[in-house]
C-alpha cells in the first residue's frame, strides 16, 4: 500500500483528484493545517509516506526526509518555486522533486503588471487618500505618477513568468529589455546585461528564481544605477532584494516607487517599506486565483501519481 500526505490547503478537491488517479491501494491523508504543526508533530505525521504534496512554507530538508523514511518517493511542491526544498538531499535519496509551473505563469505576470501600474500611478497613496475622508476633490496636480506607455521595461529573468510579463508589455507599447542566463531568440525583446538594462529602464520587473547567485542581487548599487523616475517590481522571492537598500533608494529619490509581492522574511515586512507610501505591498498573492490554484492542485496530484506509477512526472526538478 502507498500513502500520499497532502500537507497543504490545496484549492479544489485534492482527495477526489488523488482518488481519480486510480492507483491501487492508495491511502490518502489530507492535512490542510500541516503548516501550523510543530516541526516534531509534522515529522511524526509524515512517517511512512510514499508521496507528499508540500507548501512553500514547509522546509523539506534532511530532517524531513529522515522523518518520512525510505518509503518516500516524491515531493510535489504546491508552487512553482521550490526554494523551501533541499533538492540535493532529495536526489541523494532518490526522492523525486516536482513543482507546478504552468498554472502559475499568467496570474503572476498579471500581479507584476498590477504592481507596475500601481507603483507608477501611486495606487497606495491614492487609495489611502480616497478612503481617509480628507480628499478635497479633483485637482490637476494631485498624486501625479509616471507614464508607462511607450517607455522601456526591463524584465530580469526571462523564464516562463518573465516571458509572460514581457508579452503583456505590447499592450503598453513598451520597448522590452530582458536578462536571462542565455539569449532567447524566440522572445520579443533585447537581451541586455543587468547594468545596461537598469540604466535604460523606466520599469523593472524581477522574475528570477532564488538561488545562491540571485540572493541580494538587488542592493544599493543596483538601485543607485536606475533612473530616478523608474519603478521597481519584485514577484519572485523576497531575498533577491536587499529590502533596507530598496527602502533607502526610494527615500533618497534614487527611484520613484516599488511594488512588492514577496519579502525577505515573510510574513514580516521591513518597517521602512511598510511605512513608505511609495511602496505598494501585496501579501505573496502572485498566483492566487481560484482557477489557477485549482489547476495547480491537479498538476501536483499528477506529479505524485506519475512517480507512484513508476512514470516520469510532468514537472520534475532535475538540478
Ligand atoms: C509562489 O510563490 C510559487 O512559487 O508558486
Amino acid at each position: 500500500m502507498k500513502r500520499v500526505d497532502v500537507l497543504v490547503d490545496c484549492v479544489g478537491d485534492a482527495e477526489a483528484m488523488l482518488q481519480a488517479t486510480a492507483i491501487p491501494d492508495l491511502a490518502i491523508s489530507i492535512l490542510p493545517n500541516a503548516v501550523d504543526l510543530e516541526i516534531g508533530e509534522l515529522h511524526k505525521t509524515i512517517a511512512g509516506a510514499s508521496g507528499v504534496i508540500t507548501s512553500l512554507a514547509t522546509r523539506v530538508d534532511d530532517a524531513f526526509l529522515d522523518a518520512a523514511g525510505p518509503s518516500l518517493e516524491v515531493v510535489s511542491n504546491y508552487a512553482v518555486g521550490y526554494d523551501n526544498i533541499c533538492v540535493e538531499a532529495c536526489l541523494k535519496r532518490n526522492v523525486i522533486v516536482c513543482n507546478g509551473p504552468p498554472p502559475m505563469t499568467e496570474p503572476t505576470a498579471d500581479i507584476a503588471w498590477l504592481l507596475l501600474l500601481g507603483a507608477a500611478r501611486r495606487a497606495r497613496e491614492s487609495m489611502d487618500l480616497a478612503t481617509s475622508g480628507e480628499w478635497q476633490g479633483y485637482h490637476p496636480t494631485l498624486l501625479l505618477g509616471h507614464k508607462l506607455v511607450g517607455g522601456t521595461l526591463l524584465v530580469v529573468g526571462a523564464g516562463r513568468i518573465g516571458s509572460a510579463v514581457m508579452r503583456r508589455a505590447a499592450g503598453w507599447n513598451m520597448k522590452v529589455l530582458y536578462t536571462a542566463r542565455t539569449e532567447k531568440s524566440h522572445l520579443d525583446g533585447e537581451f541586455v546585461s543587468l547594468a545596461d538594462g537598469l540604466a535604460r529602464a523606466d520599469a523593472v520587473v524581477v522574475c528570477v528564481a532564488l538561488t545562491p547567485e540571485t540572493r541580494h542581487m538587488f542592493g544599493a548599487h543596483e538601485f543607485a544605477s536606475m533612473q530616478p523616475h523608474a519603478v521597481f517590481v519584485n514577484v519572485s522571492r523576497g531575498p533577491v532584494v536587499d529590502e533596507g537598500s530598496l527602502a533607502e533608494a526610494i527615500e533618497r529619490s534614487e527611484i520613484f516607487a516599488a511594488g512588492l509581492d514577496v519579502f525577505e522574511n515573510e510574513p514580516l515586512i521591513h518597517p521602512k517599506l511598510l511605512k513608505n507610501q511609495r511602496v505598494m505591498l501585496l501579501p505573496h498573492v502572485g498566483s492566487a486565483t481560484i482557477e489557477d490554484r485549482t489547476e495547480l492542485t491537479q498538476v501536483a496530484v499528477e506529479n505524485v501519481a506519475a512517480v507512484l506509477r513508476g512514470q516520469q512526472p510532468p514537472f520534475a526538478i532535475l538540478e
